[in-house]
């Protein structure tokens, strides 16, 4: 497949990271339009070979390498493709399907579709519950941008994604697959989406950066905000392991500062008790931030009791779901 036109799938509304023009997605390259380009240049952005375009300007980097690295995305996907946070991915997929059945009643869409975007997707674990999920809702075309600012999180997810068939570009319309997800993997950062105001029936964050203002522009009024958090007493046991004081959970801060652009509607619970080896327990380590806060000596002591006898925690979690007021943003 070489040209746009092949592709009848309905596409999220994109834009140029450079000039803010609409962005079109192809099978090798998307191509913005230049229509508000001054000389009317159309920025190319290529497809890189797993199946991801990066779209995030030089100046919008803070590091060479931004955000987590190839370390902690290959540990987070050998910890997440063992299902120790299956009870987690079960309780989005169930969430994205009540979502849609009401966004679909409530927006009246005349194309029937629903529009994703999972910010900071890292490898993919729940990104493809979600794609899964929208897949079996009463919704044609759904569509689901998997975005991260980390390029080996994204290529990660890319390549998953590619694997199974749920590329953009894999995903044709046809009668009798209307409804399998189109996944539009991008390098990109949370508080520079690439993305027209309005466009998007619902966000979900996992664990991820939550920029509510930037979050309210990009969703449709009555749009849907899923946020993924852990829980107090979340990997207790582990924490007390490794530090002197065991700190108390993140505030509920952010939920201030939602609060001007957001109703909250729901708060869901859920828990899940872990058995881990010395392998899955360095892997946890890895993927949180408690690897490089905890001293060397007590990271170690963990790891080797770990060798000796399975180690016992339980992960906790509490997921918000939240829904933009009308008229804001
Ligand atoms: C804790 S991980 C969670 C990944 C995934 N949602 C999961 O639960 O497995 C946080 C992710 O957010 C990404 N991230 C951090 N800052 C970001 C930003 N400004 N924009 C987009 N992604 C960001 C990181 O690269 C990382 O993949």
């Amino acid at each position: 497949m070489s040209s746009s036109e092949q592709i009848n799938i309905q596409a999220p509304k994109l834009l140029c990271p450079y000039c803010q023009s609409p962005l079109l997605p192809d099978a090798k390259t998307w191509l913005c339009d230049g229509s508000l380009n001054a000389k009317g240049t159309r920025h190319p952005f290529d497809v890189a070979r797993q199946g991801y375009v990066n779209l995030l300007p030089v100046q919008n980097k803070k590091s060479k390498d931004p955000g987590d690295s190839q370390q902690s995305i290959d540990a987070r996907h050998r910890f997440l493709s063992q299902d120790f946070y299956q009870p987690l991915q079960q309780l989005i997929a169930r969430l994205v399907n009540q979502n849609s059945e009401q966004s679909v009643e409530s927006f009246h869409s005349p194309l029937n579709t629903q529009a994703w975007l999972d910010v900071g997707c890292g490898e993919g674990y729940y990104t493809s519950a979600i794609a899964e999920a929208l897949a079996i809702a009463e919704i044609n075309n759904p569509c689901l941008i998997a975005l991260d600012i980390s390029k080996p999180a994204v290529a990660t997810t890319a390549r998953v994604a590619k694997q199974n068939q749920q590329l953009w570009y894999q995903v044709k319309e046809d009668k009798s697959n209307t409804k399998a997800t189109a996944i539009y993997p991008m390098v990109a950062s949370a508080s520079h989406l690439p993305l027209v105001d309005n466009s998007l029936d619902a966000i979900s964050t996992i664990f991820s950066p939550i920029l509510p203002e930037e979050f309210a522009r990009v969703l449709k009024s009555g749009g849907r905000l899923l946020i993924a958090k852990p829980d107090s007493g979340h990997l207790q046991s582990m924490r007390e392991a490794l530090f002197d004081e065991v700190r108390p959970h993140d505030s509920d801060k952010f939920l201030e500062e939602l609060a001007p652009y957001f109703k909250e509607v729901a708060t869901h619970k859920i828990s899940a008790d872990l058995v881990l080896d010395r392998q899955s327990l360095a892997d946890l380590l890895t993927m949180t931030p408690y690897s490089y806060r905890a001293r060397a000596e007590k990271r170690e002591a963990l790891l080797a009791s770990a060798e000796r006898q399975p180690f016992e925690t339980t992960a906790r979690f509490v997921v918000y779901e939240l829904v933009k007021q009308k008229g804001e943003a």
